[in-house]
């Protein structure tokens, strides 16, 4: 029997109705055999980054999201576009795991809710294989929901999920990570 794979998935928006929220929950209602997947729900919570508020006097709410993404065989990152750019909060969280020890070689798969935002994935994947992170390429799912309607977006789940797309995707990623264990 091959061995369960935990994935802690991230998302850069703190919209109440982020469609990187929504593509994370639909990946983790199909996760799978063998895999299961926890949204994470701190990155809101953590308070801006500062090189002095390490070590020792690092906030309890950094070190839980740190001991979160310790326990993880592998990351999902669903992050939106912002002004060409990556969201400051996300960026925040990021800035705080640059010193610490979680992060690298810990794999990577990209989920992305819009049919744009090519120039955040560019940007995401300098800053974490500079902070070296595993992106797994071929795990990469792009699902547009971003601009549309709640029920054009619940439509096009649907048809990811019977079509296979967004169970293949983690396929993809739990068969690089086993592979590579
Ligand atoms: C402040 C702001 C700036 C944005 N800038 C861009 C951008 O530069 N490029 C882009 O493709 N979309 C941009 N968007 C659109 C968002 O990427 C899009 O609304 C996405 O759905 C937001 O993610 P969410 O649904 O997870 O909150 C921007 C949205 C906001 C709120």
């Amino acid at each position: 029997m091959q061995r369960p794979l935990s994935f802690y998935a991230l998302w850069g928006s703190q919209r109440q109705a982020s469609t990187s929220r929504r593509l994370l929950e639909a990946l983790r209602l199909i996760s799978p055999d063998g895999v299961s997947i926890e949204i994470c729900d701190l990155i809101g919570n953590l308070p801006i980054f500062n090189p002095d508020h390490e070590g020792d006097r690092t906030p309890s709410v950094v070190d839980a999201f740190a001991a979160k993404i310790r326990n993880a065989d592998g990351l999902i990152v669903s992050c939106p576009e912002y002004a060409h750019g990556i969201p400051g909060g996300f960026k925040n969280a990021l800035d705080w795991l640059v010193s610490r020890d979680e992060v690298p070689f810990r794999p990577l798969m990209f989920a992305h809710a819009s049919h744009r935002g090519d120039l955040v994935l560019e940007q995401l994947t300098e800053v974490l294989q500079t902070m070296s992170l595993r992106i797994v390429p071929e795990a990469f799912l792009r699902v547009p929901l971003a601009g549309k309607s709640d029920e054009a977006q619940a439509a096009l789940l649907a048809e990811m999920q019977e079509n296979g797309a967004l169970r293949a995707s983690l396929n993809r990623f739990a068969q690089a990570i086993r592979g590579s264990i």
